[in-house]
């Protein structure tokens, strides 16, 4: 038997219904395999801000850091929307990235066979594509100094971010970037904008001299314009993709949405020590909450995730992800993904399907 602490943050919007799904889930495909969890609620983004002012509490943070994974619904909504960017709830993800020195980002887009019609794109462009992107999070232009809103002359103001890395910043990522290449196909593209940032050229000769240490990984790099364009044109040619935060932030999104449905895609945020933060890459879904609409799977996911990178039981996470694909097999779907031929169920009904499948 062996037992683990799990921080539950849900979170707003759609987060509590697909995070009450997904905990069930845990429960029960680890029970098949001896795993036992205690599963600690905590408020946090919007939620945290209504009952204690502040979008991450330090209780919040607290049972987060001594937790042996963090699981994550989703933060926002449009009642916060008006509050000043460091009281959004937004921030509490910044915060928690930051405290857990959680700055590496596996963000995984896998087009499933069951879910092809639902992409926006041909199916040959996009059948087989299974690409992860490998997003910085700690650094970059999120994070670097100075930043804020200046005054300056004639009563005019300038809003100032900086783009900056150290190289002990690039080296790491990149690590986890090259590990985790070297275990799908071997092929690993940095993307980055050398053709006119500094820290961009720097960030290229930090992964290009880490290659040597990785014989068997083909690596290249591609200006993040263009891999923009690539990945809607021809994204079979990715495998790894690693990059900076704001440039992984957008090219991840980009790259979600080829499978279809950002309702699907899971992702994992991990430091070097500590607990790692699992969470769906899709937000709250304001316009949804609450209306059982919403679609459970990247939550569901992002468990499988938590298994198999934050508590090493890659078994039950292999149970889960079957688990999905038999439900979707069967031809279940939230509203998300309907398709002709499907049928359309709910958030908590789906997640009774995945509990059958189980
Ligand atoms: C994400 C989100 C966050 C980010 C926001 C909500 C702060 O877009 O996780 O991709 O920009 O990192
Ligand atoms: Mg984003």
């Amino acid at each position: 038997m062996e037992h683990f602490k799990i921080a539950v943050l849900a979170g707003d919007g759609i987060g509590p219904e697909i995070m009450a799904v997904a905990v069930a889930v845990l429960e029960t495909a680890g029970k098949l395999d001896g795993l036992t969890f205690a599963f600690t609620e905590a408020p946090v983004g919007g939620a945290a801000i209504d009952a204690t002012g502040e979008p991450l509490p330090a209780e919040t943070l607290n049972l987060c850091q001594s937790s042996d994974a963090v699981f994550l619904g989703a933060v926002g909504g449009y009642q916060w929307d008006t509050l000043s960017s460091d009281k959004r709830p937004e921030r509490a993800l910044l915060g928690l990235r930051s405290a857990l020195g959680l700055f590496a980002n596996l963000r995984p887009a896998t087009i499933l066979p069951q879910l092809i019609d639902a992409s926006t794109l041909k199916r040959e462009v996009i059948e087989g594509v299974d690409i992860l992107v490998v997003r910085e999070l700690t650094g970059g232009i999120y994070f670097g100094q100075p930043k804020g809103i200046f005054p300056e002359k004639k009563g005019m103001r300038r809003g100032v971010n900086t783009m900056s890395y150290g190289e002990d910043e690039i080296e790491r990522i990149g690590r986890v970037a090259f590990e985790s290449a070297r275990k799908r196909r071997g092929k690993l593209c940095s993307v980055d904008k050398a053709n006119v940032l500094e820290v961009s050229q720097l960030w290229r000769e930090g992964i290009t001299k880490l290659a040597n240490e990785y014989p068997d990984v083909e690596l290249s790099h591609m200006y993040v314009d263009n891999c923009a364009m690539q990945l809607v044109r021809w994204p079979k040619q990715f495998d790894t993709i690693v990059t900076g935060n704001l440039f992984g932030d957008i090219l991840s999104d980009e790259a979600a949405m080829l499978t279809g449905s950002i309702g699907m895609l899971p992702s994992a945020s991990l430091g070097s020590s500590g607990p790692g933060l699992f969470e769906p890459v899709h937000g709250s879904a304001p316009d949804i909450a609450g209306q059982d609409k919403a679609n459970p799977l990247a939550q569901i996911l992002s468990g499988a995730m938590l298994l198999r990178f934050g508590i090493n039981q890659p078994k039950t996470a292999d149970r889960i992800e079957q688990a999905v694909l038999k439900v979707l097999d069967l031809g279940y779907r939230t509203g998300d993904l309907a398709a002709p031929g499907t049928q359309v169920i709910g958030c908590k009904q789906m997640g009774e399907q995945i509990l059958a499948a189980l």
